[in-house]
Parts: structure tokens; C-alpha cells; sequence
């Protein structure tokens, strides 16, 4: 049977010939409905009728929501332009359209990526322009030593709920990397409200991730956009604010998400992700495969993240919810696979050594080796929140700050400086 297809495309001044093309000749191919916009689109959408879309640029109010419903309703998507525009070409990809085409495309070529999009085949590189070619014409290349443009790395920082230290393990690890004199972004993306504003300082009426991830569903976020909204904290530190109130955490949508952590990848060597603790699914909200899910966007940053860090406090509450909270991970995202970092470590809550019985435990329980073990260290992290500074500007020497810097060493592989100073000579 022919794969059925609606078409958005109106406006452009090549729609009827290219859809009486693919229409008359053999190419497995029937167009259903010529929609006349977004509106249209989504509603023939959810008749069943159609496999697969095809679409324009220009198409008045596409957006990513409507691409993600799009694709949630069963409709795979393919994209046109106008031969040579890769500016709108890159917008639809980050809108979510993974395959797009010229419009000057063969009808045959263009019924090609419209089965393959149905059926799933990955799609091969980028039909029209790459474009990573433009960046250094930005004039915003990564800041520091690490890896090129368009390949930072990200490092999520999540854990179970408990308030184990996410937040003061992400500002330490982004302060310290970029201390370390790689090229930051501190991301704060908790979507039961985000407190990295607080903690440095810093005014939180900036519109910061939530911002960036609207700009990324109207297909208008750039490694610039991307700069200008986020804060200059110090030298090759910036970060990206969170909700300023929990109830506005729709406005994480995954999608734009995604793309905020692409564009991030761009502009620093890397990027430090504060996650909401929660993995749940909403599985009661699954009928209704268009409704938000609050924990959309922890999910995503996970399973985009190229090292996940699973905070866990150091009591034995706090162990069993890190046992729960990985079982749950891997349930949820099995190829994901977290490195184990115990904070507030002291003695008291369990007995004898607490390093060898938390790692014990933790062994036996989830089969995870600890990577690292944080001090306890309320004095300094007094300090740092009265100040609303880092650990490594209010306590330098403490026990804390030197192991998160240990831990920043070794997930950024740049090594800890000797420290050995060269004493001046006066004279
Ligand atoms: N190693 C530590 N020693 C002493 N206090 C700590 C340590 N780590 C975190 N804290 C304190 O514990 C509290 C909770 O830490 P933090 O806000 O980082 O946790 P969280 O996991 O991000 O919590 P939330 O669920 O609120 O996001 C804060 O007051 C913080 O200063
Ligand atoms: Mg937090």
C-alpha cells in the first residue's frame, strides 16, 4: 500500500507541482491532505490517516510542540526548504525535523526520505549545509583547553531526592573546571526550581534556561542566543539560571531542552547540568501522549549527558534512596550508567569506616563503585551560601572544595596545579 501523506507546504510557489509530482508518478506515495497550516496539520494528524508529513519552512506557527505532537501522534516528518537556505534548514532541525531536503529535491529523492523516515532509518548527515561551518564566524569558539567546536561535553549532576548536594556539586564542579581554566556552563535545568541564581548571587529575574529552551522551540536559539542569555560569572564560568518558580516547569519542554544542551555543547568546552532528582514517567499523562511531563527534561539531559554524576548523601536514609533512584534509572534509561559520588561524608550515621561500609553497601546494593567520597564540611559551605560565592572563593583550603576540585580534575582530565608558587624576590 502507498505511504500516506499530508502535506504543509503552502505558500511556497512550487507546492502544486511538487505535490501533483509525487502524487502522479510511482512513488509509493499518496498525498491524503494538503494542509493549509500548523492548525490543520496537527488535527489530521490525530485521524490516523497519515504516515508521514511533509513540510516547508515557511509554514506559519510550526514550532517544536507541534513537531513533537506530530511525531508522538505516529507522523514521521520531513522537511523542505528553499534550495539553499541552511538558516531555515538548521531551524527546522532544531525544531525536531530530522531529514531536510531542497525543494528543488527529485520527487523521487523526496518520497525516498519520506519512507525512511517512516520507517525509522536513521537519517545520513545533513542533506543541505552544515551548519557547524558557520560557528567560527561567531566569534564564539570554546573557551580554554578541551574539545573543539560543537563538542563539548556535558556532565549531568543528578540524585535522588533528600537534597543529598546536586546543587552544591554542580557549582563546584562547574567553578572549579573553569578554575581548572576550562571553558564552563553551569546549566541549572531542576524542574522542581532552580536555586544556582541563589547560591552565586545573582539576580534571578533572568529569564536563563526556560528562555533558551523557548528560543529553542521557535527554532531561533543559537550558540549567541545561547551566550547572551546566560551570565558571565567570572572568566570562562557562565551559567544558565533555572525556574525561578517550580510551578513554571512546563516551560522545560525536552525538546527545546535538547536543543539547549546541543547549542551549549558549541559554547563551552563544558557544560554542568543541576537535575531535578525525579525520574518517574507520569505514566498516568502516557494516554495522552501530547501532555507535558515534568520530568521530561531531567530525563533528557540524562540520556543526552556524556557522564551522569548520582549524588548521594551519606546516611543510611539517603543510601537507600541512591539504591532506589538507580534502580529506577536503569529501568527508565538503561544505557545509561552513572558514576557515584558520596557526599556529606562523616562519621556518626553509620558505623565504623564510613567510606568502606557506604562503598560496601553500595557494592552489594546496586553493584556501582564509589568514584568519590565528599567531607562533610558545613563551615565551608556556610560560608559559600551566606556569600552567595563558591567554595573555592570563600573557603579555598577547606576539605570539600579540594576534593570537588579532585573530582573536576578528573572528569575534565586537566590536572590540579602543583600549587608550588614561585616567591618573589624583593630588591
Ligand atoms: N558536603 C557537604 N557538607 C555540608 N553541607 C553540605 C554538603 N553538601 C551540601 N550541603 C548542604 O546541604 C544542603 C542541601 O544541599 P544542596 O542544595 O546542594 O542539595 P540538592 O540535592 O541540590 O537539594 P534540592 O533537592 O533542594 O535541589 C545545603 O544547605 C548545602 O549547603
Ligand atoms: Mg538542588
Amino acid at each position: 500500500m502507498a505511504l500516506q501523506v499530508f502535506t504543509a507546504v503552502t505558500g511556497a510557489a512550487w507546492e502544486s507541482e511538487l505535490v501533483g509530482a509525487l502524487d502522479r508518478e510511482d512513488h509509493g506515495v499518496t498525498v491524503v491532505r494538503r494542509c493549509v497550516d500548523v492548525a490543520d496539520l496537527l488535527a489530521a494528524a490525530t485521524t490516523g490517516t497519515g504516515q508521514a508529513a511533509l513540510l516547508s519552512a515557511e509554514l506559519r506557527r510550526l514550532d517544536g510542540a507541534a513537531v513533537a505532537r506530530l511525531t508522538a501522534a505516529g507522523v514521521a516528518v520531513v522537511g523542505l526548504v528553499e534550495p539553499g537556505d541552511d538558516r531555515s534548514a538548521e531551524r527546522l532541525r532544531q525544531l525536531g525535523v530530522v531529514r531536510v531536503l531542497s525543494a528543488d529535491a527529485e520527487p523521487e529523492e523526496i518520497a525516498r526520505a519520506l519512507r525512511e523516515a517512516v520507517a525509522g532509518v536513521p537519517a545520513a548527515g545533513h542533506d543541505v549545509g552544515d551548519p557547524r561551518a558557520a560557528l567560527p564566524a561567531l566569534g564564539l569558539p570554546p573557551e580554554g583547553p578541551g574539545p573543539p567546536a560543537g563538542e563539548g561535553r556535558v556532565v549531568a549532576v543528578w540524585g535522588p531526592t533528600g537534597a543529598p548536594g546536586r546543587t552544591t556539586v554542580a557549582v563546584g564542579l562547574a567553578d572549579e573546571a573553569a578554575r581548572l581554566g576550562v571553558g564552563t556552563l553551569l546549566v541549572d535545568a531542576d524542574v522542581y526550581g532552580g536555586v544556582v541564581a541563589q547560591v552565586l548571587g545573582l539576580l534571578d529575574e533572568s529569564p536563563g534556561l526556560a528562555a533558551a529552551a523557548r528560543q529553542a522551540g521557535a527554532g531561533t536559539l543559537d550558540v549567541a542566543a545561547l551566550a547572551r542569555l546566560a551570565w558571565s560569572v567570572r572568566p570562562r564560568l557562565r551559567a544558565l539560571t533555572g525556574l525561578a518558580r517550580p510551578d513554571r516547569w512546563p516551560e522545560l519542554r525536552p525538546q527545546g531542552v535538547a536543543v539547549v544542551l546541543g547549542e551549549a555543547r558549541r559554547l563551552a568546552a563544558l557544560t554542568v547540568v543541576d537535575c531535578g532528582f525525579s525520574v518517574e514517567e507520569d505514566e498516568e499523562l502516557s494516554f495522552d501522549t501530547a501532555a507535558p511531563r515534568r520530568n521530561g527534561a531531567t530525563l533528557t539531559v540524562l540520556e543526552a549527558a556524556d557522564t551522569v554524576v548520582c549524588v548521594s548523601g551519606a546516611d543510611p536514609v539517603a543510601l537507600q534512596r541512591t539504591v532506589r533512584a538507580l534502580g529506577e534509572l536503569r529501568d527508565v534509561l538503561p544505557g545509561v550508567h552513572p558514576v557515584v559520588v558520596v557526599n556529606q561524608v562523616r562519621r556518626g550515621p553509620v558505623p565504623g569506616d564510613p567510606r568502606r561500609e557506604i562503598a560496601a553497601a553500595l557494592a552489594r546494593f546496586t553493584g556501582c563503585e564509589v568514584a568519590a567520597f565528599l567531607p562533610a564540611d558545613r563551615r565551608a559551605t556556610d560560608a559559600a551560601l551566606a556569600a552567595g560565592r563558591t567554595l573555592g572563593e570563600v573557603a579555598p583550603g577547606s576539605a570539600l572544595r579540594t576534593a570537588l576540585r579532585a573530582l573536576a580534575a578528573e572528569l575534565t582530565g586537566v590536572p590540579v596545579p602543583t600549587g608550588r608558587r614561585r616567591v618573589r624576590r624583593s630588591g
